[in-house]
């Protein structure tokens, strides 16, 4: 595990969007898997930046949705599509074949899990995967607890993520599950980058990268992953 910090989220995002787009440029086809939230929107902004100036070319990969609330769909904002469309597939014009979502909104959950699998299957696995970390350690809707299954599944969210999730959606919404891209599929993944930001993660990534390496804390686990970067601003990694 590497570990990587700098000054402040700008140029957190500046350094992740980097870092991702060197590997593109070097792994053109490959599949890559980002976390939505609120961490990486300004790297993703960044990433559109660098295509405008010609410095990678987002469309040459392909791209796993992480996770997704249940009962949300597009027209939702702050769900998981709605901010990966207006934030990045949109501005940086990934053509639609290129991109696998989840659909909040199909009542057929065990379908869109198989559905994912194939598509992360045929891609030849995840070649690189962007994730954040929850403030209860969660990685995507590995929600503490989750054991390691394969593939992707369904998960109850539990209290502290249902608090969070006002900040996306600007108001309460009754959201009880998340569809996800499990974590023992996203530990296979070639290359990992946790990316964190903010005092208020502090404890959490103490616990993650410092701590016991369990399913409580679903973070911690990468720190046996093969090939992960962690990269934070001075705020987030002023416990370790
Ligand atoms: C969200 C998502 C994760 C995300 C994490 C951190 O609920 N399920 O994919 O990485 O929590 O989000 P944020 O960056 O907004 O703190």
């Amino acid at each position: 595990m590497k570990i990587i910090i700098v000054e402040n989220h700008n140029e957190l995002s500046v350094l992740v969007a980097q870092k991702i787009a060197t590997y593109i440029n070097h792994n053109p086809n490959t599949l890559v898997c980002f976390a939505a939230g609120d961490t990486p929107l300004g790297m993703l902004r960044e990433l559109v930046t660098m295509q405008s100036r010609k410095e990678v070319d987002l469309s040459s990969v392909w791209y796993a949705q992480l996770d997704e609330w249940i009962g949300l769909g597009i027209e939702d904002i702050g769900s998981c599509v709605r901010v990966m469309t207006d934030v990045f597939f949109g501005p940086a014009n990934i053509p639609k074949e290129r991109i696998h979502l989840f659909d909040g909104l199909d009542p057929d959950t065990n379908g869109q899990c198989r559905a994912m699998e194939k598509w992360i299957a045929a891609h030849g696995g995840i070649g690189l995967t962007l994730l954040g970390i929850g403030m209860n350690g969660h990685i995507g809707f590995n929600e503490p607890g989750t054991p390691d299954r394969e593939g992707c599944f369904t998960v109850s969210l539990d209290d502290t993520t249902k608090s969070v999730s006002v900040k996306y959606f600007g108001a309460e919404r009754s959201v009880s599950t998340g569809i996800t891209i499990g974590w023992y599929e996203l530990m296979q993944a070639r290359t990992a980058i946790l990316m964190v930001c903010g005092e208020a993660k502090a404890p959490i990534v103490k616990a993650s990268l410092k701590g016991e390496v369990t399913v409580d804390v679903p973070a911690s686990l990468f720190q046996n992953h093969s090939s992960l970067t962690v990269m934070l601003d001075k705020a987030a990694a002023s416990l370790l």
